[in-house]
C-alpha cells in the first residue's frame, strides 16, 4: 500500500500529452496531476480544465513548486536535455519523451546527474512496455524461427503541417531524432548491444535544414543484420520482422498501437502460417506504472533491458556514417 500518490507536473502542452500520456497519468490511482506548465496561460488552462491540476505559466515556475515530486517532459526533442537537467537540479524525478537526449554526450551527463542526485530518470519509450514484444522474444527463445539471421524495422508517417516541431532544426531536430530512434531501439532489443553501423543514408532537406527520412544497415559480429527504415514523408508504417533459419515473425502496428488494439503476430514457416492475436494493452499506462514503481517502490523498470546510452551511441554512429543526400 502506497502512502500517498506521486505528484506529477507537466512541462509543455504537447499533442502527445493531450492524446495519450495525460489520459494514462490521470487513470493511474498512484499518481496525482498537480500542475501543467505552458508558455501560454490559455494552453495550460485548456489542459487543466480537462485533466485537473493547476495551470502554470513558464516551465521554471513549475520546477520551483514544492508540491511536484516528478515531471513529465513532452517538449520537442532538442529541448529535452536542457529541461531534464533543470528538473533534476530542482530535485524532481523525470519521465521524458523519447529521445531522452540528442547525443550520447548529453544522455551520459543526464544519466550521471540523475544517479548523483538519487532521482529516477526514465525515457518514455512506451513501445518497449507492450507485452507483444515480450511474446516475440519468447517465441524466438522457443526456437520458433530457428537461428536469427536478420531483422527489418520500419516506422514512418506522412508529411505533417509545415509548422510542426519536427521540421525545426534546433527544436524537433528531424526524422532520425524523432522517429528513426524506434527502429534503432528495435535492433538493440533483438540483436543486443554489440552492433556496428555498416552503412546509412539520410534524406536531408536543404531548405528546412533537417533530415526527412533515412535508412541504416546495422550488423553484429556473427553476421546477423538489421535493416532499418524511417521517415516523415512516407505512407504510414509501423512494423518489424525477424527472419530466422526456419521461420519468420512479423509484428504489425508495432510502435503505436492504441490501447484498444489487439496486436497480431504473424509466424511463417515452411509448411504453415499462423497468426497470434494478443490482448490489447495501453502502453502509455504501462510506462506510467513503470515510472511510479521506480519512484515509489524502488522497483527496477522493465524499460532498462537495453540502455538509453547504448541507443544514443548507436544514433550518433548512424549520423556519423550516413551518406547525406538532398
Ligand atoms: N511516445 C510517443 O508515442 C510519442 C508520440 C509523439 C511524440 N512524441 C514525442 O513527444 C515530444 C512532443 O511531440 P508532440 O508531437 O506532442 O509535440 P507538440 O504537440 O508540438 O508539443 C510540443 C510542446 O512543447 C512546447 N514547446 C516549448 N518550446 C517550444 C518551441 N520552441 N516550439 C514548439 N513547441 C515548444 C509547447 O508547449 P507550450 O506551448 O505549452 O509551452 C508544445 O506544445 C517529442 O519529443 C516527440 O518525439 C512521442
Amino acid at each position: 500500500m502506497k502512502a500517498s500518490p506521486l505528484r506529477i507536473g507537466v512541462l509543455g502542452c504537447a499533442g502527445i500529452a493531450w492524446r495519450r500520456m495525460l489520459p494514462a497519468i490521470t487513470a493511474n490511482p498512484d499518481v496525482t496531476l498537480t500542475a501543467v506548465a505552458s508558455r501560454s496561460e490559455t494552453k495550460a488552462r485548456r489542459f487543466t480544465d480537462r485533466f485537473g491540476g493547476e495551470p502554470v505559466v513558464g516551465y521554471e515556475r513549475l520546477l520551483e513548486r514544492a508540491d511536484v515530486d516528478a515531471v513529465y517532459v513532452p517538449l520537442p526533442a532538442l529541448l529535452h536535455g536542457d529541461w531534464i537537467d533543470r528538473a533534476l537540479r530542482a530535485g524532481k524525478h523525470v519521465l521524458s519523451e523519447k529521445p531522452l537526449a540528442a547525443t550520447l554526450k548529453q544522455a551520459t551527463a543526464l544519466v550521471d546527474l540523475a544517479r548523483e542526485r538519487g532521482l529516477v530518470l526514465l525515457e518514455s519509450f512506451m513501445f518497449l512496455t507492450h507485452s507483444q514484444h515480450t511474446r516475440v522474444r519468447e517465441l524466438i527463445a522457443d526456437g520458433v524461427i530457428g537461428e536469427l539471421r536478420s531483422l527489418t524495422a520500419e516506422f514512418a508517417f506522412p508529411q505533417k503541417s509545415a509548422d510542426d516541431i519536427r521540421y525545426l532544426p534546433d527544436v524537433g531536430g528531424g526524422a532520425l531524432t524523432d522517429i528513426g530512434v524506434y527502429p534503432v531501439r528495435t535492433a538493440l532489443l533483438y540483436l543486443g548491444s554489440q552492433l556496428d553501423v555498416l552503412g546509412a543514408s539520410l534524406h536531408y532537406d536543404e531548405a528546412l535544414g533537417v533530415d526527412l527520412g533515412g535508412a541504416a544497415l546495422i550488423g553484429r559480429a556473427d553476421g546477423v543484420t538489421a535493416h532499418l527504415t524511417w521517415g516523415m514523408e512516407h505512407s504510414y508504417r509501423s512494423r518489424y520482422a525477424l527472419w530466422g533459419s526456419s521461420g519468420h515473425i512479423s509484428a504489425h502496428w508495432a510502435y503505436t498501437p492504441p490501447p484498444t488494439h489487439s496486436p497480431v503476430l504473424r509466424i511463417e514457416r515452411q509448411d504453415r502460417v499462423e497468426e497470434l492475436t494478443l490482448p490489447a494493452e495501453d502502453q502509455f499506462g504501462n510506462v506510467v506504472a513503470a515510472f511510479v514503481a521506480r519512484v515509489v517502490d524502488g522497483v527496477p523498470s522493465s524499460l532498462e533491458g537495453e540502455s538509453v546510452l547504448t541507443q544514443a551511441a548507436l544514433v550518433d554512429r548512424v549520423r556519423e556514417r550516413a551518406l547525406v543526400r538532398p
